[in-house]
């Protein structure tokens, strides 16, 4: 196979994931891409960091034999707990991965009030926490680990009274201090965006790295010369529970 028409690979615990190959086949329309969503293990956010790495390695480990250009780990939270380790195991591939777009959101809200909504895992780790400290100094950030709300989007619910209850009481006592942006820091939240926004008000700026993330990887391959330059790209996709029901909801996810 020549390189170019290698497989771009889409990594997440779990459904969240979709949300980024969303904007990839849209800024990437000629590629192949193979999307693993982990949601047997899911969620990896209140996994021990070590677990984690350990699980993301194995995951993307077992579709290296497919032909694969790059790895794009569409997890903050993986990111945050395995990206040096997945860069040293591949050093010849190019290597994505995802933080909370808190750059984004300080350099549209300078001194503003920037929550950032993330699993236990991303917030606790060191990638993050220099972030922050970088941010800090001009803007007031503020982490809201968010446990539980993972498994509202693995199990398709994207609006339901529970949700809408648990929502409210994680985001009413830090947005009644007030907001400018909230960034969404796990990549299984931008489905739940209307809903956060209905919450928040139209005044907060609702913000995520998934148009980023894409923007990145075709900067990267085009400056591979690894860009596959057709009009028919291809999508397949996996998961580790390997059901039809969870198949049908990721194509659904995904618009398809
Ligand atoms: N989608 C993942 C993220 O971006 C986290 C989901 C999980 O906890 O498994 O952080």
């Amino acid at each position: 196979m020549r390189e170019k028409d290698e497989f771009v690979l889409v990594f997440d615990s779990g459904l969240g994931g979709l949300s980024v190959l969303r904007e990839l086949t849209q800024v990437l329309p000629g590629e192949r891409f193979l999307y693993f969503g982990d949601s047997a293990n899911a969620p990896y956010g209140t996994r021990p960091t070590q677990e984690v790495r350990r699980l993301t390695l194995e995951a993307i480990g077992s579709f290296m034999p497919r032909g694969v250009k790059a790895i794009v780990v569409a997890c903050n939270t993986a990111t945050a707990a395995a990206i040096e380790a997945l860069r040293e195991a591949y050093p010849n591939k190019i290597v994505i991965g995802m933080e909370p777009a808190l750059k984004l959101a300080a350099d549209r809200h300078r001194g503003g009030r920037i929550l950032v909504m993330a699993t236990n895992v991303t917030l606790r780790e060191a990638k993050f926490c220099a972030l922050m400290d970088r941010f800090s100094a001009e803007s007031r950030v503020v982490p809201l680990p968010c446990p539980g709300l993972v498994e509202f989007v693995e199990a398709g619910q994207l609006d339901t009274p529970e949700l809408r209850a648990y929502l409210a009481s994680l985001l009413e006592p830090v947005l009644a201090r007030g907001a400018d942006a909230i960034v969404l820091g796990c990549t299984h939240f931008p489905f739940l965006r209307p809903l956060i926004q209905e919450l928040a008000g139209p005044q907060v700026e609702i913000l995520d790295g998934g148009h980023g993330t894409a923007l990145q990887t075709r900067r990267r391959l085009e400056a591979e010369g690894l860009l596959r330059e057709s009009t028919q790209g291809l999508v397949e996709l996996y998961n580790s529970l390997g059901t039809p029901e969870i198949l049908q909801r990721s194509a659904g996810l995904l618009g398809l």
